[in-house]
């Protein structure tokens, strides 16, 4: 197959949701569809429950589990799918941040019964940020839910994106009838089972009796009166529309009864976008470009402790990926040989002779890799649009034996490296303040520090509300402004400037004193 045809059978994505609206189970029913599993349950162990919280063990468990589903491939009619696991625990935020700049598009799961939760707004920002396309999925349509037309309404306010239902639920709840299918005109109606897959019905269109027949008149009405709205409010689908990112297809279903799942997934084949140009910092790629290029999402420790092996998550942006092969490492500006190089699919890792633009490799790594790197075949561009979000906890981090001090800090640098936290160092006195999106991050730390580089360190919380990255097109004002705030100034990672905010209110304030100072909340600007 040519290059182009590898390519355009190729499907990227990821599944949103908050947690519980239903993302674990639908992600087992497309890899049912798949033939990637056997069986249902599969997949749910990778879920970090609530009461795991401050289970160590549990944490070790689930960080090899999430490993093996990191990425599932799988084949359905002839497309090549690669869904990427998106932590659904909200502590664990950032990694599903990361995950989002490596994808082509994402499908969003709605409970119908919750309506649009924080975590979906959190996460469909972040789509907007890159204008991914958006389809989604409405689920537990068993269930006595909102009003669909309420639903929609919703999203599109909260979620700040238009939306076009390309499939309608008759009735819910125990009177869920099933759904009609806009698009192609077809009846599917519900059955609870969870192991047959029944055949939609075509109707000629919604005025055909046999859609009396099979829903009841009452409910006939109804879907008729709503579709007629649905007509007269919704224009018709665009498909570039929802390409750029503008309109979302919504479907309904219920993915624990394996229904509506064969209808989103036919449409997510047909809509959905193969990879995708990417920008970088000297010019687009295009994914036909004959030469290899791709970046670095993910960083996975290995979870032997004696063998520092990490596995590096690598994002196939153009051209061809063969093991084995020199490939050039921008960011140390040195050629590298990937000789041990897996393909993730679904829950097996085999090792990869060839991989292409959409697909995710997995590399071993003995450190030279971070978040962000790009590899390609010599030329000098970096993949942009893989920011750091400013975390929402700070804690100083306390060495607590002085003897352990280096294994401490190669410690975090390699923690932070794979992207667990984010380390700021003050410029006075060099401390050295770790910030997290969610709690249950320190304790992960903490325990790896111990466990993995025998480093006892203790986190003092700090008063601290954002941190954000601060540029001017004055060179001389922000020399000044890091002058007068020198207490409040530390530096990231890459070494770049950022301005520790204690308060919301204090943050304004400055802003409003230093206009020639521009304050950025994610680190690439
Ligand atoms: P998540 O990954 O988004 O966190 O959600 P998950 O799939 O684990 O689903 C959360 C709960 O919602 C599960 O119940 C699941 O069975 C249920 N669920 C998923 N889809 C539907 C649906 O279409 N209808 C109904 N009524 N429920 C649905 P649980 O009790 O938390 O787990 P379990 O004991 O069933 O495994």
């Amino acid at each position: 197959m040519s290059l182009e045809q590898e390519i355009a059978k190729r499907r990227t994505f990821g599944i949103i949701s908050h947690p519980d609206a239903g993302k674990t189970t639908l992600t087992e029913k497309l890899l049912l569809f798949g033939g990637a599993i056997q069986k249902a349950g599969a997949v749910k162990s990778s879920k970090i429950k609530d009461h795991a919280r401050s289970d160590w063990m549990e944490i070790e468990k689930q960080r090899g589990i999430s490993v093996a589903t990191s990425v599932m491939g799988f084949n359905y009619k002839d497309v090549k799918i690669n869904l990427l696991d998106t932590p659904g625990h909200q502590d664990f935020a950032e990694d599903t941040y990361r995950t989002l700049t490596a994808v082509d598009s994402v499908i969003m799961v709605i409970d119908c019964v919750k309506g649009v939760e924080i975590q979906t707004e959190k996460l469909m920002e972040v789509c907007r940020m890159r204008s991914t396309p958006v389809i989604c999925f409405i689920n537990k349509l068993d269930r006595e839910g909102r009003d669909p037309f309420e639903l929609l309404d919703e999203i599109e306010e909260k979620l700040n994106i238009k939306v076009r239902p390309l499939s309608w639920p008759i009735n819910m709840g125990k009177n869920f009838k099933g759904v009609y299918n806009i698009y192609e005109k077809s009846l599917h109606l519900f059955t609870s089972s969870k192991t047959t897959i029944a055949e939609g019905i075509e109707v000629k269109d919604i005025t055909d009796t046999l859609v009396d027949d099979y829903v009841g008149e009452n409910n006939a009405k109804q879907l008729r009166a709503d579709i007629e709205l649905i007509e007269g409010v919704y224009p018709e689908f665009d498909v570039n529309a929802y390409l750029n990112g503008r309109v979302a297809p919504v479907f309904f279903g219920s993915a624990v009864n394996n229904f509506g799942v064969k209808e989103l997934l036919d449409a997510f084949i047909r809509l959905a976008p193969q990879p995708i140009p990417r920008e970088t910092s000297v010019r687009i790629v295009e994914p036909e470009e004959k030469k290899f290029s791709g970046f670095i999402f993910k960083i996975h420790a290995n979870m032997d402790p004696k063998h520092r092996n990490r596995i590096a998550f690598l994002r196939i942006c153009s051209g061809k990926f063969e093991r084995g092969s020199n490939y050039f490492h921008v960011r140390q500006d040195k050629s590298v040989r990937f000789s041990n190089a897996t393909a993730f699919m679904a829950q097996d890792r085999e090792t990869v002779e060839e991989a292409w633009p959409g697909d995710i490799v997995g590399i071993f790594d003995t450190g030279n890799l971070k978040i962000g790197d790009t590899l390609t075949e010599g030329e000098k561009l970096m993949y942009t649009g893989i920011p750091s979000f400013s975390p929402e906890i700070f804690k100083e981090v306390v060495n607590m034996d002085a003897m352990k001090t280096k294994q401490l800090e190669k410690g975090l640098l390699q923690l932070m490296e794979e992207g667990v936290a984010q380390l700021f160092t003050y410029e006075l006195g060099k401390r050295k303040v770790v910030g997290v999106v969610g709690a249950l991050q320190f304790e992960v730390i903490q325990f790896r520090l111990k466990n993995e580089y025998n480093a006892t360190a203790q986190f003092v919380p700090q008063n601290i509300y954002k941190a954000c990255w601060i540029s001017s097109k004055n060179p001389q004002k922000l020399a000044e402004f890091v002058d007068s705030k020198q207490r409040h100034i530390a530096r990231d990672k890459d070494n770049k400037l950022v301005f520790m905010a204690e308060s919301r209110g204090w943050l304004q304030m400055v802003q409003d004193n230093f206009p020639d100072i521009e304050f950025h909340f994610t680190s690439e600007f």
